[in-house]
């Protein structure tokens, strides 16, 4: 198995507030792993720190060949720091879509601005896009007009247009209606079948049983509380 990503020893403050102390993990390419942990215990700032959306004290992570070091010159270092962030997708539980842009129009704009991707290709990745998430029929819509569970899916296919090799989904669901909960899972779930590497900070049910090969509990300061392997099985069941 290889890596993904590796984090040693990372420790993360806000002023003198220690969020994270220390946490060393591994995540192995094609891993699926579901976070958990009562609020407030730095779940979300890991995953924020994994795209050096927020900068760290101790430790370090490594993305691929790519090295995340304590306190880097955003501005002399901007090349390592926006390579993790081409390799790594990140959808929020709340939506950030572009409301002046249609659906395919959003899906389109990354690719080409920062990978510069021709507009055809880019075209043509998008509605592929849409069709693997039940959308192909909103792609000359705006935004504004979907609802939560389509606004979603719309970010997780914008965040999969960049091609990522890791894809991070801090409570995806959590503004969402019962029923746009499982169809999330859903489109998550075959997403995971293609081999992607996932982390997802969720309390859902669903993702536990049908999508995680991996759980980690977080306890206070990103302790790992318990970290269990789950049988690939899942993945293939139930669906
Ligand atoms: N930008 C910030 N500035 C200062 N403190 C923050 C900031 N973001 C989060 N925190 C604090 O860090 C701790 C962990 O927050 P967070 O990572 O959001 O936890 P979780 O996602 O597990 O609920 C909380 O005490 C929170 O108040
Ligand atoms: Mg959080």
């Amino acid at each position: 198995m290889s890596l993904a990503i590796n984090v040693e020893h990372l420790t993360k403050q806000y002023e003198n507030q220690t969020v994270i102390s220390d946490l060393t993990i591994q995540i192995n390419v094609g891993e699926v792993i579901v976070f958990q942990g009562p609020s407030g215990v730095g779940k979300s700032t890991f995953l924020r720190c994994l795209t050096y959306l927020e900068p760290f004290q101790k430790g370090c992570i490594q993305v691929g060949n790519l090295e995340l070091r304590p306190n880097m010159d955003i501005r002399k270092e901007k090349l390592v720091i926006q390579s993790v962030r081409e390799q790594i997708g990140f959808v929020f539980q709340f939506f950030n879509l572009f409301p002046h842009l249609t659906v395919l129009e959003n899906l389109m704009l990354a690719p080409q601005v920062v990978l510069n991707e021709e507009r055809q290709k880019a075209m043509e990745y998008g509605i592929d896009l849409l069709k693997r998430v039940n959308l192909e029929h909103k792609a000359m819509s705006y935004t504004g007009t979907l609802s939560g569970g389509q606004k979603q899916r719309i970010a997780i296919a914008r965040a999969l247009a960049m091609r990522p090799k890791v894809m991070l989904f801090d409570e995806p669901t959590s503004s969402l209606d019962p029923e746009m909960k499982e169809e999330i899972a859903e489109v998550i779930a075959n997403f995971a079948k293609d081999g992607l590497t996932i982390l997802i900070v969720t309390h859902e049910p669903a993702f536990v049983e049908r999508i995680a090969t991996r759980v980690v509990k977080f306890g206070p300061q990103g302790a790992i509380l318990s970290d269990q392997k789950k049988s690939k099985w899942n993945l293939w069941s139930n669906s």
